[in-house]
């Protein structure tokens, strides 16, 4: 049983791995499942919130109730994001974006070149969706996401800081990538706690009510 904490409330989420193509059928990715952002949408669903879930390639059913708008690249995350955060009370960016694009990428399939084993690839910076958010003059209650790989409490604090957010919530890349079940720490102004291993949509719950919490107060 889920209390309708989020009665009313408006939520927009990220979730999902960005691709950013080399060529027409060739890109870059990372090894996000998606599965976390999306059972952050369905607990956000089930706590009464109307949501909508700008989700990269995955796997995944779209969550019950729940809007789902696909993109591929972060660019079209970001304007997906843009065109849609107008009104909202809760931002949830769960993705794993892309930092950066390829600046040279091929309109045609790129071909092997018997006289040149290298291809040179440039890379350009993608925005950055949470901060162009939180950067808003009207914006909702933000919450970010951080994978690291070590150090996690003084990275986690320090990039909530940084990203100009009242809550962080993260976890170790390596333990939860592709995993059905996960850790969480949520890191805020008061300081950080922990939310114990556990399948995701248990966190995911936990995790809802935890914002819930915050937005009231
Ligand atoms: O700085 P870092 O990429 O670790 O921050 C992760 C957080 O920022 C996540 O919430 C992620 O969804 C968000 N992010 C974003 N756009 C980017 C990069 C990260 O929204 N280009």
């Amino acid at each position: 049983f889920q209390p309708k904490v989020l009665a009313g409330r408006r939520v927009l989420l990220t979730a999902g791995p960005t691709f950013e193509p080399i060529d027409p059928v060739r890109g870059i990715t990372n090894l996000s499942s998606g599965k976390m952002g999306y059972a952050v949408a369905r607990a956000a669903r089930e706590a009464g919130a109307e949501v909508t879930l700008v989700s990269g390639p995955t796997a995944l059913e779209i969550p019950y109730g729940v809007r789902r708008i696909d993109v591929q690249t972060a660019q079209q995350m970001h304007d997906a994001v843009m065109v849609n955060v107008a009104g909202q009370d809760l931002f949830v960016a769960v993705a794993a974006v892309a930092d950066w694009r390829v600046a040279n990428a091929s309109g045609q399939k790129l071909k092997k070149n018997a006289d040149d084993d290298t291809l040179h690839l440039e890379f350009a910076q993608n925005p950055d969706i949470l901060a162009g958010v939180a950067a808003l003059p009207q914006r909702p209650y933000c919450v970010g996401f951080a994978a690291e790989s070590e150090n996690l409490e003084q990275y986690g604090a320090a990039k909530r800081v940084k990203k100009n957010i009242p809550l962080l919530v993260g976890n170790i890349g390596h333990q939860t990538f592709g995993r059905d079940d996960n850790s969480l720490t949520l890191f805020d102004e008061q300081g950080h706690t922990s939310l114990p291993r556990a399948d995701k949509q248990t966190l995911a719950r936990q995790l809802v009510r935890e914002i819930a919490r915050r937005m009231a107060s």
